[in-house]
């Protein structure tokens, strides 16, 4: 039977033994959530390039273990996930967390930030996809998570190159889960608006409805819990982000140029 609620995924309600592999882990949403699923009794490795900042996320949880990686190099993907293989035999959820951003005006794009945060960003997911789905597939169950962005929905100002490969994370989501649920799989698109973390801190504008990266954990696993599709926070600016990135082109391009005039 087709499901058209909200509910699309398998509920991750019980996480005690879980096997989970957070991409992305050593600061902001993605240290977060690996101590909140730490708490809730999963086994979690966490990986980013800074190895001293993951050994500190980990500090003082016995499931926690730290696996540095360049998730821009596919070959890293491949020889974690064979450690891991090795450790705990297989693993249960991936969580894309990964990413690069600069505020950029187009002008100011060089071909060297382009290539990094395409990589950072997007290929890691491709490198990390074809590192684990072959055996989630033939096991008929395992789960992707993927740390899109409201700057995904439509062109916004300063996101030249961080915007672009977010829109690809939610149309890459999308054919994802259309293409790995009937095989038993789950896909989750995580769409956060505004969260206080190292990566925004670039920012030099007000951010509407920001939040802490301890909220952006707890909304994130509740919308596991709940087996969602999309889990999109803050309720009120993500919703209000997606009505207007379903505005006509002739309106919404004309407010978009006022807002890149005005930042
Ligand atoms: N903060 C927000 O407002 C916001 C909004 C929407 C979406 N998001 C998304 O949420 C996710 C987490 O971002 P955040 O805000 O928590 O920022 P953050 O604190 O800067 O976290 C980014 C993580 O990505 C890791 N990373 C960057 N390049 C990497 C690479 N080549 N290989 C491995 N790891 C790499 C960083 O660790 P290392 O530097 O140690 O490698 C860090 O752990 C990102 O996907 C971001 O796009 C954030």
């Amino acid at each position: 039977m087709p499901t058209f609620g909200l509910n699309l995924n398998p509920r991750l309600t019980d996480w005690t033994g879980q096997r989970v592999w957070l991409v992305g882990a050593s600061s902001g949403i993605g240290a977060a959530l690996a101590q909140a699923l730490l708490v809730k009794g999963a086994n979690v490795a966490v990986s980013a390039r800074r190895a001293e900042t993951l050994a500190t996320v980990i500090d003082g949880y016995p499931r926690g273990v730290a696996m540095p990686m360049d998730a821009s190099h596919p070959q890293d993907w491949i020889a974690t996930h064979t450690t891991l293989r090795a450790m705990w035999q297989d693993v249960d959820v991936v969580i894309f967390c990964a990413a690069e951003y600069r505020p950029l005006r187009p002008w100011d794009v060089t071909a060297d930030e382009a290539h990094r945060t395409i990589e950072t960003n997007l290929g890691s997911v491709y490198y990390g996809m074809s590192t684990v789905l072959p055996s989630m597939l033939s096991r008929g169950t395992g789960g992707l998570v993927l740390l899109a962005s409201v700057a995904g929905y439509m062109g916004l100002p300063n996101a030249t190159v961080y915007g672009p490969t977010k829109a690809a994370l939610i149309n890459l989501a999308e054919l994802l889960y259309a293409e790995l649920h009937p095989r038993g799989l789950g896909v989750y698109l995580v769409n956060p608006g505004f969260v206080k973390t190292r990566l925004t801190a670039r920012n030099d504008f007000p951010m509407p409805s920001l939040q802490s990266a301890e909220e952006a954990a707890s909304a994130i696993l509740s919308g596991l819990a709940r087996g969602r599709f999309e889990i999109a926070f803050p309720t009120m600016f993500t919703r209000a982000m997606r009505l207007a990135s379903m505005l006509p082109y002739g309106l919404r391009l004309t407010l978009l140029k006022r807002l890149m005039k005005a930042t």
